[in-house]
C-alpha cells in the first residue's frame, strides 16, 4: 500500500474497472441515493423536448435509437429513456405515421451493476399487445433494451 500523501498512478483502463456508482438496492446505493439528480432530469425535461422537437422524423421503417452514456444503476436513466421515446413517439403519432421500432442502450462503464438497472426496467409491453399499446400505458415498457459495457471516451457502437 502506498503511504499516506504519495500521489497513486492508476491507468484510465484500470478505473474505469473500478470506478462506479455503488450498486444493488441498499440503502447507500446510487439508486436509493439519487433523487437529487432526478430533480434536475426532470426539470430539464423541457429542454430535452425542445431539442426532440427540432430532430428530423425518419420513415416509421428505420428503428428510433437512443443511449443514454452514463446511464448507472437507478431508474433516473429509464425515466429519461422513458420520455424520450414517450415524446418521439407522439410526434409520429400526430403525423398519422406509425411509430417506428425504438431501442435503448444504456452504457456505463462496466463495473456499473447493470442487473439491478434491468430488474427495474418495465417489462417489455409486446407480449400479447402492440408497441402502441405499450406506448399507451405507462407500466410497460414500448422499447428494446440493451446494456453496452465502456468508457464513452471510446467506442462504444459499430457504425
Ligand atoms: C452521477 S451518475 C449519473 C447516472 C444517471 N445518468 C442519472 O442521471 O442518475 C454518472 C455516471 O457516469 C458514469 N461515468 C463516469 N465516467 C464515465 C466514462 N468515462 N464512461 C462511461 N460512463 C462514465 C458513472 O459510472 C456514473 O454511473
Amino acid at each position: 500500500m502506498a503511504p499516506k500523501g504519495d500521489n497513486v498512478s492508476v491507468s484510465s483502463i484500470n478505473l474505469e474497472k473500478i470506478f462506479s456508482m455503488k450498486g444493488g438496492k441498499g440503502e447507500l446505493s446510487y439508486a436509493n441515493n439519487s433523487q437529487a439528480q432526478a430533480k434536475h432530469a426532470s426539470s430539464m425535461l423541457h429542454l430535452l423536448k425542445e431539442t426532440l422537437d427540432r430532430m428530423q422524423l425518419s420513415s416509421p421503417e428505420v428503428p428510433f435509437v437512443v443511449a443514454d452514456l452514463g446511464c448507472s444503476s437507478g431508474s433516473n436513466s429509464i425515466n429519461t429513456v422513458d420520455a424520450i421515446i414517450k415524446h418521439m413517439a407522439k410526434r409520429y403519432d400526430a403525423l398519422g405515421n406509425d411509430s417506428p421500432e425504438f431501442s435503448a442502450f444504456f452504457s456505463d462503464l462496466p463495473s456499473t451493476d447493470f442487473n439491478t438497472l434491468f430488474q427495474l426496467l418495465p417489462p417489455l409491453g409486446n407480449h400479447g399487445g402492440s408497441m402502441e399499446e405499450a406506448l399507451a400505458t405507462d407500466s410497460h415498457r414500448s422499447y428494446f433494451a440493451a446494456g453496452v459495457p465502456g468508457s464513452f471516451y471510446r467506442r462504444l457502437f459499430p457504425s
